[in-house]
């Protein structure tokens, strides 16, 4: 059956066929069925060089040889045990070694799932009830998450999302990424009543947003002279530049962090930890409630384990130098009349068309989502497969070779001309 085929019987099943709605696209997605390397194949056995990577956990590419090891050995154990492992004390010791502002934490199953119990944390710990988050920071679809947010809400057009009660979207408010007089003025006029701050330290839900120098400092101080918490987010950024958290890298450490995708080897996985302190207060030994049947599973820890083993190993510079060469390439292919911009962190980027300075998520709200789609589906047809949408972000993985680079930059180039001729 080819795509067309499988869309009319899913989208019976499923509210516009997919289970994700970032995974739509008009008239209707591609099904995919297998991943190997930087390649992934539909239906009808055509391969695609793959940046959208599962959005973002699959920095080692589809289907790494350890990662799938691990995982029949752990399913010939147990599948799901509802009892503490080793594993999870594997997977946490990595973790904390690697991220040290992360002492304690919890798994969860989601990145979505991570940020709602930071929040509800940080809220039981300062008995204060308003969170400060950014304007477009996607931070997964849960109420409190859903005030302002990015990715598949910038896409169709939902900034929020019906079904929030208004209770609940007066204890979230919202500030610009990179401008500090929108969070101090918030500040000023809440600053007693914030539980916490959370961003992603580099947006990556609306497309690639780099943070101003001194932005997530001030982050920091701002957080600390008001007794309020810093939570960053790094769902996206956490192991992608380097065997660490971003935060490491910024110099800033958080009071809670939450991470998900990566660590998870391509398994459903998400983790909220931080200091000791904060982190007794999660039940049994706190007073605020956390749980999750399939949280800490065998077979994603397994996969966690094995993911970050290959991680400490690789070669993150030379991600970086891939990465930079990738943009230099596009850099000169993409020659023409029209604005765009590429905008590129590490092995992140996006391309947006129609702006040419995506500093700020004022400026890449303006970025032209219909032309962005039509190059999309000139890429799927010249073999590309991008995230579809212009405020995703696309990935590249330790499998994809200087080659899927170098061909990729020249498809990408003559889909953005043809996109601009009609
Ligand atoms: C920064 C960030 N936080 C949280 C989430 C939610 O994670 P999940 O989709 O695993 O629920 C995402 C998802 O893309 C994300 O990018």
């Amino acid at each position: 059956m080819d795509s067309r085929e499988l869309f009319s019987q899913s989208s019976r099943l499923f509210p516009g066929g997919v289970n994700s709605p970032v995974r739509y696209y008009e008239p209707y997605p591609v099904f995919m069925k297998k991943g190997e390397g930087s390649t992934i194949y539909d239906v009808d056995e055509k391969p695609y060089t793959d940046f959208c990577l599962a959005f973002g956990p699959l920095i080692l590419g589809h289907s790494h040889p350890e990662i799938v090891s691990a995982v029949r050995s752990a399913v010939g154990n147990a599948t799901s045990l509802g009892a503490p492992t080793e594993n999870e004390i594997r997977l946490g010791s990595m973790i904390t070694a690697a991220v040290p502002s992360v002492k304690k934490m919890r798994f969860t199953n989601s990145g979505t799932e991570a940020t709602m119990h930071a929040l509800r944390l940080a809220r039981g710990f300062t008995g204060r009830n308003i969170i400060l988050k950014m304007e477009g920071g996607f931070h997964g679809s849960h109420d409190y998450a859903l005030i302002k947010s990015g990715s598949g809400t910038l896409t169709f057009g939902n900034p929020s999302s019906q079904g929030i009660p208004p209770e609940v979207s007066r204890t979230v408010v919202v500030g610009q990424y990179n401008n500090p007089g929108s969070i101090e003025e918030i500040f000023r006029k809440y600053g007693k009543d914030i539980a916490a701050v959370i961003t992603e330290p580099i947006m990556g839900n609306a497309g690639v947003i780099k943070p101003e120098k001194d932005f997530l400092e001030f982050l920091r101080e701002i957080t600390i002279s008001h007794d309020s918490l810093l939570i960053l987010d790094e769902v996206i950024t956490g192991f992608r530049f380097g065997f660490r958290g971003y935060q490491d890298i910024a110099g800033v450490s958080p009071d809670l962090t939450t991470m998900g995708k990566i660590i998870g080897g391509g398994f459903p996985i998400g983790l909220f930890g931080g200091r000791d302190d904060i982190m007794d207060k999660i039940s049994p030994v706190g007073p605020v409630y956390e749980s999750g049947t399939f949280s800490g599973n065998y077979v994603t820890m397994a996969a966690g384990i094995a993911a970050l083993k290959q991680l400490k190993n690789m070669d993150y510079q030379g991600l970086e130098a891939k990465s930079e060469m990738f943009e230099k390439a596009l850099g000169e292919n993409l020659q023409h009349d029209e604005k765009f911009a590429v905008s590129r962190f590490g092995s992140m980027f996006q391309i947006f068309l129609g702006i040419d300075h995506p500093g700020s998520y004022d400026e890449v709200i303006k970025a032209d989502s219909r032309k962005f789609m039509k190059m999309f589906h000139l890429l799927l047809k010249k073999g590309v497969y991008m995230a579809p949408g212009q405020f995703e972000t696309n990935f590249i993985s330790f499998a994809h070779s200087k080659e899927d680079l170098e061909i990729s930059a020249l498809k990408i180039a003559e889909a953005m001309r043809e996109t601009e001729k009609n």
